[in-house]
């Protein structure tokens, strides 16, 4: 076979088979096929797209470029979450000890910060000590001893989307549904799992700014993993406001404990019993969501979510009880009365990365403690003089940053009722 005949294809308009992607994700990953090839052929699909077959076919080679996770045939299920990301999103920090809490077996595999949105790793390694960087047996032991895990994927979990994903990064091709499928469910299959579910966040501070795309993605990403024998189901969720109250990465794993302490916003709480009930739904049909509700309401309520975080943080060397005090922090007042009509929730996110809370480039060093902490929701109303946020800086007032932040929250004088959180529900067969 020959790369160069191969793009020509994809360019066209034409489907390649099977043999045909395995010889292109083979050659990536040994190194035979350049990056420039390479770019050529993701910016070829970028335009074309992929059909069903090929992003199975695309899925199911850049899993089997590495190792996969195996648990036997008579362990308690073994599940995952993914999101595809969103400003304030902490959802798996409370979630993954819930689940295992549960009875499930959890070895999340996660990400770092992309764009303007934070990633679970960079939030978790604010806990002084914590490792994010476990190996296929110590994912394997921490997993069987606690319940869950939550670490990034070891160089031995799908190497082709290692590769793959930072040539997109730096060529324009991040955006592409099956580009995207392929690289998220390469890595979360990777971890042997009988059931995933994944938030698609849809909205002004996602991926996905429409809900036509968010969709589209969450249908492809079910009917693929369904396609490799996993259960998978989408719940497509609001980003048009962050995810609670916090942004920033020590911030967002302080909100996470009040949420196991049984504290904390309520549309965190909500999101995380909600993905809580419906994985283990996937994998216990037989049950009664408001019965799973309660089972979630209880375990978080008895102190046993908290326990099992601890006892996952002591088991990846993190001292939780070392996790310093927050930055000081100075308000940002309102400078008119009226009712917040919407939020302009990347530009967050970005602030937060200008504050130092995130990467630029590829090896920038994070402020862990710096952030937001945003104080009205859409629809609220708002008063002159009243605070709208706290920003975290361990520097000084920045009269710049206020400004974004507060032009960063559109207010006016019309009624607006609250985005609804989950839009909708998409189930595998
Ligand atoms: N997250 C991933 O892991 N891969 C993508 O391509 C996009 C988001």
């Amino acid at each position: 076979m020959n790369a160069v005949k191969l793009i020509a294809k994809k360019r066209d308009g034409e489907n390649l088979s099977e043999d045909e992607i395995r010889f292109l994700i083979d050659g990536f990953t040994s190194g035979d096929i350049p990056d420039y090839q390479m770019s050529a052929f993701c910016m070829a699909v970028y335009f074309q797209g992929m059909n069903a077959f090929e992003t199975v076919a695309l899925t199911r080679q850049m899993l089997e470029s590495g190792l996969r996770l195996q648990w036997g045939e008579t362990e308690a299920p073994v599940v995952d979450k993914h999101s595809t990301g969103g400003v304030g999103d902490k959802i798996s920090i409370p979630l993954a000890p819930i689940l295992a809490c549960l009875g499930l077996k959890v070895p999340m595999i996660s990400g770092r910060g992309l764009g303007a949105t934070g990633g679970t790793l960079d939030k978790l390694e604010s806990i002084p000590g914590f490792r994010t960087d476990l190996d296929l047996d110590e994912i394997r032991r921490v997993t069987n001893q606690v319940g869950c895990v939550i670490t990034g994927a070891s160089q031995s979990i799908a190497p082709a989307d290692r590769k793959l994903y930072a040539l997109r990064d730096v060529t324009g091709t991040v955006p592409s549904i099956p580009l995207i499928t392929a690289s998220i469910l390469s890595k979360k299959l990777a971890a042997g799992l009988d059931a995933l579910i994944l938030d698609v966040k849809w909205g002004n501070g996602a991926f996905m700014k429409t809900i036509e795309r968010a969709r589209s993605l969450a249908q492809t990403l079910v009917s693929v993993g369904t396609e490799l024998g996993v259960k998978v189901c989408a719940l497509v969720t609001d980003m048009n406001q962050p995810l609670g109250r916090m942004v920033g990465n020590q911030l967002e794993v302080m909100e996470s404990l009040d949420i196991l302490n049984g504290r904390g916003p309520d549309d965190v709480r909500s999101l995380t019993f909600d993905l809580a009930s419906d994985l283990y739904l996937m994998v216990h049909p037989e049950k009664q969501r408001d019965e799973i509700r309660a089972a979630v309401g209880d375990i978080v309520s008895s102190g046993q979510a908290m326990t099992k975080f601890r006892q996952m943080v002591n088991a990846q060397n993190g001292r939780l009880e070392d996790l310093p005090e927050s930055y000081e922090s100075y308000q940002i007042e309102c400078e008119c009365s009226g009712i917040v009509q919407g939020i302009h929730t990347e530009e967050l996110g970005w602030v937060v990365i200008d504050l130092g809370g995130g990467r630029k480039k590829v090896g920038d060093s994070i402020e862990p403690g710096v952030g937001l902490e945003i104080l009205v929701r859409i629809g609220d109303q708002v008063k002159k003089g009243m605070p709208l946020a706290r920003v975290f800086d361990n520097k000084h007032v920045d009269k710049s940053i206020a400004d974004r932040v507060r032009q960063a929250i559109c207010i006016g004088k019309e009624a607006n009722d609250p985005p609804a959180l989950i839009v909708e529900r998409i189930q595998g067969n």
